[in-house]
């Protein structure tokens, strides 16, 4: 069957449009059309290729409403290794990590770029002649899992990179996903009045999400990526110079990257960095665990290398773990099944490092006496170990002056 002209010209027409405001809506931050208006043109678009199949192509939107279903993913392994990075968690260690880095480039200069370590999961994402063509979870940093289908439906992962001057035909980019704040408490208010699966923090949503085998429902979850790194094939024909560079370009390919980052001379700088972002990290609508920082010249990092693990040329500053203030109002004796009781502390509502928390674990009696807990107390409290938060002291200051003490029930409850 021919097709006709009119329509060839509309689904050329439907398609920049739609991508133009994708990248306005989840790029930009700056939306251009009502949801109403942007489901109209979706529809149309997908009414055409419906019509006519053979013009549909991977680049085209309407991929990202998904549908398809995977039985497993199949694995695949890595161009170039998936390294973690080693962890640093006060000013001291990363004294030590500049030392090494001086002594390592020698005599030469070299420069920082600070970014926010973004606490979401690891993906690795191909592009051939500027066509999203393979998308990879990190797995054991060898290979992963071919995931593909499910990022397509992340809108602001470009299914087709802007290309310029001097960006070769292949090339790679990696990534975190993550959900928003907001995003996920909606998701899981969601996922509560259907009696859907409840996740724990945005970081195990998104990690679940993207394990779904069904793209279709990939698509209804609120996943977005920040890009981190440029990678260039090592038969290109011109070599990135810097990483800064490299956050640059993938800007202007059409990528997200994180416009906090900064690049700087010396690594006191680089503290102030992280000790800002420290105290401001309630600031941001996605969850950070610390800040990571890496030599910006590629030549040097080179020369640096790694060791089986990590990279000897970036490091992760960890945050300590996030803490808030509450009121403890009760506390609830539980019985489980082996007939221990456990005493569980209900407190006022609030959020804490990625979800509201109004319950905290309180072990058993002799840690109710350590310390020292009354009814009605202001009590600190953070996540152990990101999940089941717990009390970590009661600010005594702010007790009341009849509060009652926390006895443990007579008989077995
Ligand atoms: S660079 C070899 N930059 O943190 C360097 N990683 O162990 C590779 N992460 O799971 C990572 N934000 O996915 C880098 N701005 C950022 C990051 C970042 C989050 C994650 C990464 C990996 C872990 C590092």
């Amino acid at each position: 069957m021919t097709i006709p002209r009119n329509i060839i010209d509309e689904i050329t027409k439907l398609r920049l449009e739609i991508s133009t405001h994708d990248d306005l809506y989840y790029i930009k931050n700056d939306p251009g059309i009502t949801d109403l208006e942007y489901d109209m043109l979706m529809k149309r678009l997908i009414e055409i290729e419906t019509l006519y199949p053979e013009l549909l192509s991977p680049d085209s939107p309407s991929q990202r409403v998904g549908g398809k279903i995977s039985k497993e993913f199949n694995n695949v392994r890595h161009k170039q290794v998936m390294l973690s990075l080693s962890n640093t968690y006060v000013r001291e260690e990363l004294l030590d990590f500049d030392r090494r880095v001086e002594q390592l480039t020698g005599s030469e200069d070299y420069k920082y770029v600070a970014e926010l370590k973004i606490d979401g999961v690891a993906i690795s994402l191909h592009y051939k002649e500027g066509l999203f063509s393979l998308g990879v979870t990190r797995g054991d940093g060898q290979q992963g899992d071919d995931i593909t289908a499910n990022l397509r439906t992340v809108r602001s992962i470009p299914l087709k990179a802007k290309l310029f001057e001097g960006i070769p035909e292949e090339f790679e980019v990696r990534g975190e996903v993550y959900i928003e704040k907001t995003a996920f408490l909606e998701m899981n208010k969601y996922q509560e009045e259907k009696g859907g699966k409840i996740f724990v923090n945005p970081r195990n949503a998104a990690a679940g999400t993207l394990k779904l085998q069904d793209s279709g429902m990939v698509a209804k979850r609120p996943l977005t990526m920040f890009a981190y790194s440029l990678i260039y094939p090592e038969t290109a024909n011109n070599k990135l110079s810097s990483h800064w560079k490299g956050l640059e370009l993938l800007d202007r390919m059409g990528f997200r990257v994180n416009p906090i980052r900064n690049i700087y001379d010396s690594i006191e700088d680089v503290i102030a960095f992280c000790n800002e972002w420290n105290g401001k990290r309630d600031t941001l609508h996605y969850e950070i665990d610390g800040a990571v920082i890496k030599v910006d010249s590629i030549n040097q990092q080179e020369k640096l290398g790694a060791t089986a693990k990590s990279p000897r040329w970036a490091v992760a500053f960890k945050f300590s773990a996030e803490q808030v203030e509450t009121k403890l109002e009760s506390v609830n004796w539980q019985v489980g099944r082996t007939g221990a009781v456990t005493p569980v502390a209900n407190l006022t509502p609030v959020f804490l490092a990625g979800s509201t928390v109004s319950r905290a674990t309180l072990h058993n009696v002799d840690e109710i006496e350590r310390k020292n807990l009354h009814l009605g107390d202001m009590v600190i409290i953070e996540k152990g170990g990101d999940i089941i938060p717990k009390i970590v002291e009661v600010v005594l200051e702010k007790r009341e002056i009849n509060a009652e003490k926390i006895t443990p029930p007579v008989g077995c409850p």
